[in-house]
C-alpha cells in the first residue's frame, strides 16, 4: 500500500475514529465532574447573568488592552486564517461533501439548497501565509516572554506544531514544492490526521470547552458578587 492510499484509507479512518471517541470521552468526563459543594452564602441569588462572560471575555477589558493587544490580534488572525483555509477551498469542500454523502447518504447541496462558497487557490494561500506568520509570531512570543516560557509545556509546543503543519503542507502541495504531488498530498493528509489524533488529548480541546468553562466561571463569579 502506498502512502497516499494509506492516508486516504486506514489512516483517515483511524484518525477520525480516535478524534470522535476521544472528544466524546473528554466531554462526558468534563460534564460528569462533580463540583465541590459551595457552602458559602451566595451574594447574588441568580447567576444566569454570569453567562454574559462567554461574549464579553472574547475581547480584553480596557484596562488590559495595552498589554494583551498583541496576542489577542494574533490569536484571532491565525484562528480565522486557519478556518477560512479549511472551509472555503474547493478541494476541501469536495472532500467534506464526500464525507457528508458517505455518512448521511445525501448530497450537501440537496439538503441545504445552497452551494458552499469558496475562494480561489491564490486567496487561500494568502490566508495560509497570514496564518503561518501569526502562528510563528505567537511561538516567538511564547519563547521570548520569560513568564510564558516558564508556564509552557510539551502540550503547548506540540499543539502549535500540529496546528501549523496542515497549513504548511497544504501550501507546499498547492505550490507543488519539494516532492511529487502524490507524496505532498499524502503528507498533507497525514498532517491533518496527526492534528485529529492529538486533538482530544491536549489543549486543542479548548475548541469544545472554552465557552463551557467561561460560562461556568461567569456564573461562579456572579454568585460571589463580582462585578462582571
Ligand atoms: C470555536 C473554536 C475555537 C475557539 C473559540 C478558540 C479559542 C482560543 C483562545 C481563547 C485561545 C487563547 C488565546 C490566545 O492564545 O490567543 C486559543 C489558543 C489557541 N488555539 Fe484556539 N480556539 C478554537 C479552535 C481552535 C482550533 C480548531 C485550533 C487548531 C486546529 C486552535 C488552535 C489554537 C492554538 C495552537 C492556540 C495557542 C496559541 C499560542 O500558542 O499562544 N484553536 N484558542
Ligand atoms: C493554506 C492552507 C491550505 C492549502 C493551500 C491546502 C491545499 C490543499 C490541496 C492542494 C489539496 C489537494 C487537492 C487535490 O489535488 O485533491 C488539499 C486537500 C486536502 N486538505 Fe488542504 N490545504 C490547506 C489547509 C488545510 C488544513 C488546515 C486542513 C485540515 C486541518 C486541510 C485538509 C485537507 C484535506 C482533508 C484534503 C483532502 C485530501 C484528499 O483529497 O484526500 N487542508 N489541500
Amino acid at each position: 500500500m502506498d502512502l497516499l492510499t494509506f492516508a486516504r484509507g486506514p489512516g483517515l479512518q483511524w484518525a477520525v475514529t480516535i478524534f470522535v471517541i476521544g472528544v466524546l470521552w473528554k466531554l462526558v468526563g468534563v460534564i460528569l465532574l462533580r463540583a465541590k459543594p459551595d457552602l458559602s452564602e451566595p451574594r447574588n441569588p441568580s447567576t444566569w447573568k454570569g453567562l454574559r462572560l462567554i461574549i464579553t471575555r472574547s475581547w480584553p477589558r480596557k484596562e488590559f488592552l495595552r498589554s494583551t493587544a498583541f496576542t489577542e490580534v494574533l490569536g484571532y488572525t491565525f484562528h480565522i486564517g486557519f478556518l477560512v483555509a479549511l472551509l472555503f477551498y474547493l478541494p476541501h469542500i469536495l472532500f467534506f461533501e464526500d464525507v457528508f454523502k458517505g455518512v448521511l447518504g445525501v448530497n450537501f447541496q440537496q439538503v441545504f439548497g445552497v452551494q458552499w462558497p469558496y475562494f480561489s487557490g491564490g486567496v487561500i494561500n494568502f490566508f495560509g501565509a497570514v496564518t503561518v506568520a501569526a502562528l510563528i509570531a505567537v511561538l516567538i512570543h511564547r519563547i521570548v516572554s520569560p513568564v510564558k516560557r516558564l508556564i509552557s509545556n510539551f502540550d503547548d509546543y506540540f499543539s502549535w506544531f500540529v496546528t501549523i503543519a496542515p497549513v504548511v503542507t497544504g501550501m507546499l502541495a498547492y505550490g507543488h514544492v519539494g516532492a511529487p504531488y502524490q507524496t505532498l498530498i499524502a503528507v498533507h493528509l497525514l498532517s491533518m490526521e496527526l492534528l485529529l489524533v492529538w486533538f482530544p488529548f491536549g489543549k486543542l480541546m479548548h475548541a469544545f470547552t472554552v465557552f463551557l468553562s467561561r460560562g461556568t466561571e461567569g456564573m461562579q463569579f456572579e454568585r460571589k458578587g463580582a462585578s462582571l
